[in-house]
C-alpha cells in the first residue's frame, strides 16, 4: 500500500534523529615503518578511514597486508610514523604513553584472535579483573558481571573456567571481558578466526547485540568472506593501502 503524502510528517517520523551519527575515529594519511636490519619495512601506506558511533566496521585483507598494524595503532598499542588518528576529538597520534594508555583503559575493549584470557579464573572472575583493571568501583562489579555474562549468553557457565568451555564460549567470555568497563569502541583483531562457521555467527550475533545495547562501535579484521555482510563497511586492505 502506498503511504499518503502526509506520512512524511508523522510523528513517528518527526522522532528520527535528524543528525548523522557523530564521528568516533578519524584516520587521516596513517603510515608506519618499521625498521628491521637497517633498513625501512613500509607497511601501512597512507590510510584514510572513519568510524562512526554505534557502527560495525571491518578490515579485509591478506595474511601480512596490515591489519594487524593498523589495529594496534587505532588502540594505541603503537603509534603511526605519519598521520593522524583522532579518537573521540582526542588526538591519539601525538599524545603520550600515558595520556593514550589512559583513554584506553577507560574507552577501548580488545578482543585477540587467542581469546586472552586468565587460565585459573573462571568466566565471572575473568570479566570482573577487567573491571578492577580499568578502575570500576567495587560495588557496580557485581551487577555488570552478570549482566555482560548475560549479553553473550553465558549465564550458564559462569564458574567455569577457560579449559572447562569450547572456543566460541571462550570467545564470548573476551567479549564479556572487553566490553564491561563499558568502552566507546570495541577493536576485535580476528575474533572469528579459531571458530567454526556456526560458532562464528553468533559471535557477530553478539556483536551487533552489543552495539544495539551497549553504544558501542566495533572495528574488527577478518578473513572470513561469509561475515563480512553484517557490516557497516568493509575496507579492503591490500599491502598496506585500502582499494
Ligand atoms: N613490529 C614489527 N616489526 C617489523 N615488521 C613488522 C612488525 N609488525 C608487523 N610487521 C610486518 O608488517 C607486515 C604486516 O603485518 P600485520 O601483522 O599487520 O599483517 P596482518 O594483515 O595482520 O596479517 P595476518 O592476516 O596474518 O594477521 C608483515 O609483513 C609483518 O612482517
Ligand atoms: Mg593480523
Amino acid at each position: 500500500m502506498a503511504f499518503p503524502q502526509e506520512a512524511k510528517h508523522t510523528e513517528e517520523q518527526q522522532l528520527e534523529p535528524a543528525v548523522e551519527q557523530r564521528s568516533l575515529l578519524t584516520v587521516t594519511n596513517v603510515e608506519r615503518i618499521f625498521h628491521v636490519g637497517g633498513s625501512p619495512l613500509h607497511v601501512l601506506k597512507g590510510i584514510r578511514m572513519e568510524l562512526k558511533e554505534s557502527q560495525l566496521v571491518m578490515l579485509r585483507g591478506r595474511s601480512g597486508s596490515g591489519k594487524t598494524t593498523l589495529l594496534n595503532c587505532l588502540g594505541g598499542l603503537d603509534t603511526p610514523s605519519k598521520g593522524e588518528i583522532l579518537f573521540n576529538g582526542l588526538p591519539f597520534h601525538s599524545m603520550s604513553d600515558d595520556g593514550r594508555t589512559l583513554v584506553r583503559r577507560k574507552d577501548m575493549g580488545f578482543i585477540f584472535q587467542a581469546f586472552a584470557l586468565m587460565p585459573l579464573l573462571s568466566a565471572w572472575e575473568n570479566v570482573e579483573l577487567s573491571l578492577r583493571m580499568a578502575g570500576v568501583s567495587r560495588t557496580l562489579w557485581k551487577e555488570r558481571v552478570a549482566h555482560c555474562l548475560e549479553l553473550v549468553g553465558l549465564e550458564k557457565r559462569m564458574h567455569h573456567r577457560p579449559f572447562e568451555l569450547s572456543g566460541g564460549e571462550q570467545q564470548r567470555v573476551a567479549i564479556a571481558k572487553a566490553i564491561a568497563h563499558k568502552p566507546m569502541l570495541l577493536l576485535a583483531d580476528e575474533p572469528t578466526a579459531e571458530l567454526d562457521s556456526n560458532m562464528s555467527a553468533q559471535i557477530m550475533a553478539v556483536f551487533q547485540n552489543i552495539i544495539r545495547t551497549e553504544q558501542v562501535s566495533i572495528c574488527m579484521t577478518t578473513h572470513d568472506p561469509t561475515i563480512l555482510e553484517v557490516a557497516d563497511h568493509v575496507y579492503e586492505m591490500v599491502d598496506g593501502k585500502f582499494i
